[in-house]
């Protein structure tokens, strides 16, 4: 039997030298090797240490962690940042709880990552949810309508936050400024999930970053697009909404008592290059893109969104480092584009779902990566899928009735009954129809004749409703009040 399952499947495939369009950003490795950091890449295991003399303290520094996250807040413009060890969901967790207390009212985007909706869970909150507009032809969610959010703060004087994600997984950029002149014009706090940009400070070819837009907690997973390792984040913080006592507490309670100092090493790295040398690889990387966009614009059958969008779906900017790229009109689905890509051409996307697929593409990147994705590209356009790919009726999202609280549902005793006996009944579980991803129901909430019809033609479809332990969904588990 294999003795290191894990690490011989790693290294299995890292000998298949796929081109990375996924996370992390350092894409194997690939930019400490072009930039001739081989040193930090030999002794990854010799500085695997802990706190002992000399190394500091990540929950108290007063020596290198503190000096380079002093360094991180000049460069990303922060007034303190805060390095993590556990990942974004860490800073998630901790920026919302510290900026709350229990019972408090939230808003959320709907189509937050889960440790955004997860912290409702933690700190006990009071959610109220902002639904994003969805291109329901490609099945992604896009802009926030900051209107919406200023008579939602309107109406609810008592809301403690407001928490966006800006830019969104496919790179999709509302007008956080507005949002930001509305929430503290109501003296609310504006905490933004940058997770998919912490690069965005390189060129003023992308979208601005919340910092400049005026958040006052942003986290950024610094490993996403820039080359730290996987899990290190970063939590940046300015202005004085937001207790930094209490911080500092709830960064202590989401995060590992023993901080990798492999982890804080990659951030401080990711740091230095983004301060030395991010604008000149954004550029080239840019360049790249721009190119790739040329080469297929005139492909009949392909998309890839770009700046088109801007005006659009309460869309202000968009990140085009991220491509979603669809051979859709060609009836080639997105898993079918992304195993193409996989088994035919050596190349790695980030994810897909039924319309098309998505590239993350990073300062890590090179002319040849992008080369091969062209040719990849045009080779797949002269292919015809069997049939053309089925569009899911869209759906009309409305905040569904609050039965219980998420913890109470989480906590109660649950029972699995027939998905069509569900009217009116308090789900146990999320429901979220992939694409786009945005939940349909979360637990605590009350499923209706309407979201129980959906998810049926969703079923009809074939399309993935992720959250059920019963991955068919024919029965629901809910709550047993
Ligand atoms: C929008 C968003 N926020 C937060 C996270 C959590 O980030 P991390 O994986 O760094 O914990 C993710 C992860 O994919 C994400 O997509």
């Amino acid at each position: 039997m294999n003795k290191s399952p894990i690490f011989q499947q790693l290294i299995k495939l890292y000998h298949q030298q796929m081109v990375s369009f996924h996370t992390p950003g350092h894409k194997n490795g690939n930019i400490y090797n072009s930039l001739g950091y081989h040193d930090f890449k030999n002794n990854i295991l010799n500085i695997d240490t802990t706190e002992i003399p000399f190394t500091d303290n990540l929950f108290s520094p007063m020596g290198c962690i503190k000096e380079a996250q002093h360094r991180a807040a000049e460069v990303f413009g922060s007034q303190e940042t805060f390095f993590l060890v556990n990942g974004s969901t860490s800073g998630v967790y901790s920026m919302i709880m510290a900026a709350t207390k229990p019972g408090d009212k939230i808003i959320i985007a709907r189509n937050s990552h889960k440790s955004v909706i997860n912290s409702v869970f933690l700190g006990d909150l009071d959610p109220i949810f902002l639904y994003p507009e969805t291109d329901d032809h490609q099945g992604i969610a896009m802009g926030i309508d900051a209107e919406s959010l200023d008579n939602l703060l309107f109406n609810n004087p008592d809301v403690k936050a407001v928490v966006i994600t800006y830019p969104t997984y496919h790179g999709i950029a509302c007008d956080l400024k507005k949002i930001a002149e509305i929430t503290h014009k109501y003296d609310k706090i504006l905490l933004v999930d940058e997770a998919h940009g912490a690069h965005l400070g390189l060129s003023n070819q992308l979208p601005a970053t919340a910092l400049e837009c005026g958040a006052d907690g942003v986290v950024q997973s610094t490993h996403k697009t820039l080359p730290a390792f996987t899990q290190s984040s970063m939590l940046h913080i300015q202005g004085d909404r937001i207790d930094r006592e209490k911080l500092r507490f709830m960064l202590q309670l989401h995060q590992s008592s023993s901080p990798s100092y492999i982890l804080m090493a990659s951030l401080d790295m990711a740091t230095m290059i983004y301060q030395t040398k991010g604008k000149d690889l954004m550029e080239k990387l840019l360049e790249s893109i721009h190119y790739l966009q040329e080469k297929l614009l005139s492909i009949e059958g392909l998309h890839i969104n770009d700046k088109s969008i801007i005006g659009n779906y309460q869309v202000k900017d968009i990140d085009i480092t991220k491509l979603w790229i669809s051979h859709k009109a060609k009836g080639i689905t997105g898993p079918q584009l992304e195993e193409k890509l996989r088994s035919q051409y050596s190349i790695q996307l980030e994810l897909s779902n039924i319309y098309g697929a998505l590239a993350i593409t990073t300062i890590g990147n090179n002319k040849r990566d992008f080369e091969r994705l062209i040719i990849a590209l045009q080779e797949i356009s002269k292919e015809k899928g069997k049939a053309p790919v089925k569009e899911i009726p869209p759906i009309s999202y409305k905040s569904p009735v609050q039965g219980c609280s998420f913890k109470k549902a989480i906590y109660h005793e649950k029972i699995l009954i027939p998905l069509d006996e569900c009217n009116g009944r308090i789900s146990g579980e999320y429901l979220i129809p992939y694409p786009p991803g945005i939940p349909l129901i979360i637990p605590g909430e009350i499923i209706d004749k309407e979201v129980i019809k959906y998810i049926k033609l969703l079923r009809e479809t074939g399309v993935e409703v992720l959250g059920p332990s019963d991955g068919n969904c024919q029965y629901i588990n809910i709550v047993n009040t």
